[in-house]
């Protein structure tokens, strides 16, 4: 894997997002969403954080990217910079983990595709990353699809924080880059 911090060009570009590590200053917006328990139910233990809780979270993604060279980091539109949620990739138990969380009001436009597209490339590219992993609690049927949009595979059930999940695996091998994937989307996404 490459070193730390030497090997992405932040922020990454989608036609709709930026993608960049956390800042203290993304402490406010990032609690709209994460105080959100609507958008809580199947992250982590499953309930919305305290304001406490979300600067602390920031502080560890914020760690995370120092120590490891990448981490979750804050999604923004492209267009007026307003932070929605996040999207990237933490070292856990189950391996390189990716994940992503949005803020309700931009749900069901095909944001966190997009902006896991822009995680798995950056995984599987500069950082060198062979196998990622992703967990989709089993009553989270909207993340299991965005997984299976970029390329994961459904594997085994498994237990996290108490609960049934899918783990879902996309290996390097199987890693298609963008420019070779097929343009445009499914309608409603
Ligand atoms: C899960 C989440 C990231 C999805 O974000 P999104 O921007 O709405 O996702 P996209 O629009 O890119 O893709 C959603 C896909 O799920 C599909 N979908 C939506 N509701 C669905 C359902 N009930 N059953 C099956 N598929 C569903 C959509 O049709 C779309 O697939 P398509 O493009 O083939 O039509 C978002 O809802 C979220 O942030 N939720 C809260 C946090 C969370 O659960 N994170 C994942 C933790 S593992």
């Amino acid at each position: 894997m490459s070193a730390p911090g030497t090997s992405i060009a932040f922020p990454l570009r989608s036609e709709r997002l930026l993608v960049r590590p956390f800042e203290e200053a993304d402490a406010p917006a990032a609690h709209a969403v994460y105080g959100d328990a609507e958008v809580m139910r199947f992250v982590g233990d499953g309930r919305p954080t305290s304001l406490r809780e979300t600067v602390e979270m920031i502080e560890g993604y914020r760690r995370h990217q120092r120590e490891r060279g990448f981490a979750f980091w804050a999604v923004l539109a492209a267009d007026d910079g307003q932070l929605i949620g996040d999207a990237g990739l933490e070292v856990t138990a189950h391996g390189v983990e990716l994940g992503y969380t949005l803020g309700r009001p931009w749900w069901g436009r095909g944001l966190a595709t997009e902006a896991a597209e822009l995680c798995v490339d950056a995984a599987l590219g500069p950082l060198g990353v062979r196998c990622l992993v992703a967990l989709a609690d089993e009553h989270n049927p909207r993340s299991a699809r965005v997984l299976e949009k970029v390329g994961f595979t459904a594997e085994r059930r498994v237990t996290a924080y108490g609960r049934p999940h899918m783990r879902f695996v996309h290996t390097a091998s199987g890693a298609q880059p963008r420019s070779s994937r097929p343009q445009g989307r499914p309608s409603g996404s």
